[in-house]
């Protein structure tokens, strides 16, 4: 096994006992977006939800904000709980996270739940665009990322100013700048992860929201076909967020993966 990178002690809620289901959050999100699932999943498992570093109440470091500085916090978490393998449930850039964590720590991911992420790096656009709003978080703060991004995150038919969108809001805006341009810049940096998939022998789950505009079908559906014997489901109803968009149908799809291991 690798060593770990400057891991920093991760703020993260915890339910249950059983076998450990980690929950990993997206850009730039905390571990609220669990919550649904924490609950329904903590009857049954020892499920840990972390804020990655600079996101929700964890410490924000002025740097390290790579994949696998991220991985590497969770890592460190897993050991300090003594877990030493864990389900990892990786939603968009936690998905990029869950495939660093396959790279360097492959003995710590007893299977893996993919949602609403894929495999590709960034293009040489996307990476442009992400250096400017990198730049323009650490200038400005996070407020108009948050702002633009509650156009594209959820299906078109929710309510932009109810309560469960605002409430993905507020979690937005609570990110640092530092963490928002690290995470933008690490992202811009990952590596095309699909020479991988074709290696990977453990379960593996894919999850897409129907209407997602962020991670389309194309995407979400090649990652399946790259991984050998992957699960694919499709949730209706959901955007980027189908976790919070349709909480039952994500916890379903994601229990009835975990009852086949
Ligand atoms: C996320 O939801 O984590 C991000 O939108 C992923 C990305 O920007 O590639």
């Amino acid at each position: 096994m690798s060593e770990q990178p400057r891991a920093i002690n991760l703020h993260y809620a915890e339910a249950g006992r059983g076998p450990a289901v980690v929950l990993v959050h997206g850009f730039p999100f905390s571990h609220r977006i669990w919550d649904a699932q924490m609950m329904a999943l903590g009857r049954n498992y020892h499920v840990i939800a972390p804020d990655l570093r600079g996101f929700g109440e964890s410490a924000a470091p002025e740097e390290g904000y790579g994949m696998d500085d991220f991985a590497g916090d969770i890592v460190a978490l897993l050991v300090r709980l003594g877990i030493d393998r864990a389900v990892w449930v990786g939603h968009s850039m936690g998905g990029y996270i869950t495939l660093a964590a396959l790279r360097r720590w492959p003995s710590r991911v007893r299977a893996a739940a993919f949602v609403a992420t894929h495999a590709h790096p960034d293009t040489p656009e996307k990476k442009l665009q992400r250096e400017i709003s990198a730049d323009s978080a650490m200038l400005n703060g996070v407020g108009d990322m948050a702002f633009s991004m509650m156009g594209t995150i959820f299906a078109s038919e929710v309510d932009r100013q109810g309560a469960m969108a605002q409430s993905i809001y507020e979690i937005m805006v609570g990110a640092t700048p530092q963490a928002v341009a690290g995470s933008l810049r690490g992202m811009a940096a990952r590596p095309d992860s699909r020479p991988m998939l074709a290696e990977l022998s453990i379960p593996t789950l894919v999850i897409a929201g129907e209407d997602d505009e962020m991670v389309g079908a194309e995407l979400t559906g090649e990652l399946a076909e790259l991984i050998p014997g992957a699960h694919y489901v499709i949730i209706p109803g959901a955007g980027h967020m189908p976790m919070v968009e349709q909480p039952d149908a994500t916890t379903n799809a994601l229990r009835a993966f975990l009852e086949t291991l």
